[in-house]
């Protein structure tokens, strides 16, 4: 491998959708301020290499292969792949150190998602600076020190009663918005996972996909606890080339049925790459949409739905919307037509939609969406959550209160200004342009 840039940064991505995207944005960023970007990547769903011919990736064997990564195995996959990459990962650091020495480079530092843990002591053990990635909202980060807390002090289970209730700590956050299941006995996989999520080890900086405009005094607080730099440069894909990261193949058909649609009159639905429904929910959604009156552009993917409803939804959607299995999404929220989203709320989309001044309804499902949404609806109240009973009536009345009512003006009006707002931190002199600044001036210290 040869390289006339001569500091080396290496990425190490978690192969889920929402993770591995915005670590290849940072990846382009990265690139574009001179520095030479390996990914070594799972070889459990890869990246595409075609998409970044400026970066070097290097697969590392998980013993992965036929795992059907699931809501329900998410913390197996994480966990898989942290026992099986580490001796792999050093294997191929060792190597990569003493070949770019050869030529006059040097490796900088590693840059990984926080959820593996494991590139911490490959770091530590070469004594190279290991970087994490935080992929979503720091009062995620919060909402976990707040689960051990609890944990600590005996209180879950927690009482269904109380989930209602306000966290004062955590404002606006309640019992009911923090992550999974503090209602149950904690297992002890998720304890683990809790511990080391919100565990940096001998990490010597964290990087935020967040602005400090939207998040300063979550950032301070957490800044208090782990005492290393932060750098929150978000949202990375405004400022990373647009190309695309995903997984699955990008529909690019629902464009060309987006320019026959009026300005600000599709609702665009997705929820992101995960989230699933049962039988029942997508045909009241279905049959919600169709009474509601407007078009719409729905993303099914193909393991969206438990069972296969697919028929009747079709026959409901007419020729009124438009189905397809995996959409450009930036793209089409950048689209004219496109006048609200309904979302999981899953951290990307949320940025994706806020950045296109595109207003949302919150159907959260699981890990940050409820804090997500949380924020969405009640703070920036640029966004309606759904009833919390999903039926067609529901549905239909959430659906014209954003694209039709004077209500649903008001939420974009907070919406594109917030767009402004974001778009500020881009600037010259804006929070997010210095802090990536600094970013690169204290990677490129490390090999000076
Ligand atoms: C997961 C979690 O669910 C999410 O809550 C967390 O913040 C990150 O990890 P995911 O569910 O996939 O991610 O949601 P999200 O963060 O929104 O990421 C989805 C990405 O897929 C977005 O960048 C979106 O643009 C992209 N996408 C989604 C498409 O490109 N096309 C689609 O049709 C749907």
């Amino acid at each position: 491998m040869e390289t006339t840039r001569k500091h080396i940064v290496v990425l190490v991505p978690l192969p889920l959708q929402g993770h591995l995207t915005p670590m290849l944005q940072l990846g382009s960023i990265l690139h574009s301020k001179g520095f030479s970007i390996v990914v070594a990547h799972s070889e459990f769903r890869p990246p595409n290499p075609k998409n970044h011919p400026e970066f070097i990736f290097q697969p590392l064997s998980d013993n992965l292969s036929g795992f059907q990564a699931t809501i329900g195995n998410l913390l197996d996959l994480i966990a898989a792949i942290n026992s099986n990459s580490g001796a792999l990962l050093e294997e191929y650091m060792v190597q990569l150190i003493e070949d770019q020495k050869l030529q006059g480079n040097q490796v900088a530092c590693i840059i990984h998602d926080g959820l593996l843990f494991f590139v911490d002591s490959v770091a530590t053990h070469l004594k190279i600076p290991g970087i994490v990635l935080r992929p979503s909202l720091a009062a995620f980060m919060q909402s976990y020190h707040y689960i051990l807390q609890l944990h600590a002090q005996n209180l879950i289970p927690f009482p269904e009663s109380r989930l209602l209730e306000p966290i004062p700590e955590l404002y606006p956050l309640r019992f009911k918005d923090l992550p999974d299941k503090i209602t149950f006995e904690i297992r002890k996989q998720l304890l683990d996972y809790f511990i080391s999520s919100v565990n940096i080890n001998s990490s010597v900086a964290i990087i935020w996909n967040t602005t400090d405009s939207l998040e300063h005094s979550a950032l301070l607080q957490l800044q208090q606890h782990y005492k290393v730099p932060f750098f929150p440069i978000g949202p990375l894909h405004k400022i990373a080339a647009a190309t695309s990261t995903s997984f699955l193949e990008e529909d690019q058909s629902c464009i060309s049925w987006l320019d026959k649609q009026a300005p600000n009159s599709v609702l665009y639905i997705s929820l992101g790459s995960i989230a699933i429904v049962d039988e029942k929910e997508l045909t009241e959604t279905a049959w919600g949409l169709a009474n509601s009156g407007i078009p719409f552009l729905w993303v099914i993917r193909p393991d969206y739905v438990n069972g296969s409803p697919l028929e009747i939804v079709k026959a409901l959607v007419g020729e009124r919307g438009l189905i397809v299995k995996w959409a450009p999404q930036r793209e089409v929220l950048a689209h004219k037509a496109v006048g609200g989203f309904w979302s999981h709320c899953g951290w990307n989309s949320v940025m994706e939609s806020i950045c296109e001044g595109v207003p949302m309804i919150c159907r959260p499902y699981f890990g940050d969406q409820p804090v997500n949404t949380r924020y969405l609806t009640s703070v920036w109240k640029v966004g309606l959550e759904m009833e919390s009973v999903l039926d067609r009536g529901s549905i239909e009345r959430t659906i014209k209160r954003l694209m039709v009512d004077v209500e649903g003006k008001e939420i974009r009006q907070r919406m594109l200004a917030m767009k402004e707002k974001l778009e500020g931190g881009l600037q010259k002199g804006g929070s997010s342009y210095e802090s990536l600044n600094d970013l690169t001036q204290f990677i490129t210290s490390f090999s000076a």
